[in-house]
Formats: C-alpha cells, sequence, structure tokens
C-alpha cells in the first residue's frame, strides 16, 4: 500500500458517516480531496446532501464532480466536517494549513457539530512541532507580527519569500513558524488568537472529535472520547 491508498482508504471509511440531508464541511489538501471525490460519487448515486469548502480549490473539485455548495458566508451550523491534516498527536491536537487553508478549515471545524481528520500513517507523531505552524496574517502587520512570534520561541518564514509572498484565498500572507516541539499547545494556540494581525492560524486544539487514520490499508478510527487528555 502507498500512500495515496492510505489517504483514499482513511477518506472512504470517514465518509461513511455522511447521510442523507446533512450539511457537509469540504477539506482542503490531497486526502480532503479523495474525500470530495467520494463524495461526488455517492452523490452520483442517488446521495443528496449540501457542502461548504474550505477553499476556493476545494469549491472548484467539489463543482466538478457534482456535490451542491452553499456558501460559507450564509451558513452557522454544519453537521459534519472531513478534513486532512499534517500532523496530529494522540490527544487528537493537530497542524493544518501546509495548504493554506487554515483560517476557512478553523471556521468550518468550529461550526461543525462534528468534525473529523483523514490521514495516513505519516501524520501521527507523539509530540506536534515536527511541521511549521502555518499562521495567516494581515499584510499591513507583517513586520510587527514576525516580531512577536520571535518573541514568542518562533522562528518564521514567509511563506512564498519577500518578493512573492503567498496569498492566501483571503488575500493575506503567511508565516510558516517554527516553534520546535510544542510543549502546551491550548497556550500557545491562546497566545497567537492574541496577536493583533493575526488572522488565524493553523494549531486545532480541541476541533477534532475523531481522526481516521490508515496504515497499510489498515483504517483505524480514533475517538476523542476515548483518546488520553493532554
Ligand atoms: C490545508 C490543510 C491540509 O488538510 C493539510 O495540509 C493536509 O494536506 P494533505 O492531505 O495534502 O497532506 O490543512 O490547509
Amino acid at each position: 500500500m502507498n500512500r495515496d491508498s492510505d489517504k483514499q482508504a482513511a477518506a472512504v471509511a470517514a465518509v461513511a458517516e455522511v447521510q442523507n440531508g446533512m450539511l457537509v464541511g469540504l477539506g482542503t489538501g490531497s486526502t480532503a480531496a479523495f474525500v470530495i471525490s467520494e463524495i461526488g460519487r455517492l452523490c452520483a448515486e442517488g446521495l443528496r446532501i449540501e457542502a461548504v469548502g474550505t477553499s476556493l480549490a476545494t469549491e472548484a473539485h467539489a463543482r466538478e464532480v457534482g456535490i451542491p455548495l452553499r456558501d460559507l458566508a450564509s451558513v452557522a451550523v454544519i453537521d459534519l466536517a472531513i478534513d486532512g491534516t499534517d500532523e496530529f498527536d494522540p490527544s487528537l491536537r493537530a497542524i493544518k494549513g501546509a495548504g493554506g487553508a487554515m483560517l476557512r478549515e478553523k471556521i468550518v471545524a468550529a461550526a461543525a457539530r462534528r468534525m473529523v481528520v483523514v490521514a495516513d500513517g505519516s501524520k501521527r507523531v507523539a509530540q506536534l512541532g515536527h511541521a511549521a505552524l502555518p499562521i495567516e496574517v494581515l499584510p499591513l502587520a507583517r513586520a510587527y507580527v514576525a516580531d512577536v512570534l520571535a518573541a514568542c520561541g518562533g522562528l518564521p518564514t514567509l511563506r512564498g519569500g519577500d518578493a512573492s509572498p503567498t496569498l492566501t484565498d483571503q488575500g493575506n500572507i503567511i508565516f510558516d513558524c517554527d516553534f520546535g516541539p510544542i510543549d502546551d499547545p491550548a497556550l500557545l494556540a491562546r497566545r497567537l488568537s492574541a496577536i493583533p494581525g493575526v488572522m488565524g492560524h493553523g494549531l486545532f486544539v480541541d476541533e477534532v472529535d475523531a481522526v481516521y487514520v490508515a496504515d497499510q490499508g489498515v483504517v483505524e478510527r480514533i475517538e476523542r472520547s476515548a483518546a488520553p487528555s493532554p
């Protein structure tokens, strides 16, 4: 089994939670893409759902496979969100945002009654911090926020570089910030959220209700209720 087959196996297992009539949050990235394809296949067979996307790319994919879309701006409550992750720890805390969609992903996760993450086994870590933490920043706050992130112990790198910074779907810039091993994700999340100019970050402390993780073709579902508390 290669990594793509594992991503697909986790995605297909999670999509089994989708039921007629649901409003579903669709994640972003290569694993979430398998979710979208599978839901599209089921819609073609008669599944009746509506969805909101966490990025323009996801919305385009959903349209392509025939999933009816709602505008996120008009939605307060989502039944089920299914998204990928860059890493998750044993307590189901996660770092997301390598695809740059962490702000919308966080809004969709927060609005969702249940959020499940789909992943191949490479995303499982003992402690968060292997991946740099993506932080979405208002462009005019670039220098100020970089300074504060460094004071918080991070090493911020502007995604895309100074000459042509990568812009998010909202037109903001991204710092990929290396904090090393993160001892207290909840504390770091609170500190980041309090910085003026930070629009969002990829630290998901308590949004994830369950993870479907596939290793060598074997899918395991880990529920937050059964996971060790931090
Ligand atoms: C995008 C994300 C993705 O879900 C995350 O980066 C995982 O992507 P992939 O499934 O391609 O490894 O958070 O912002």
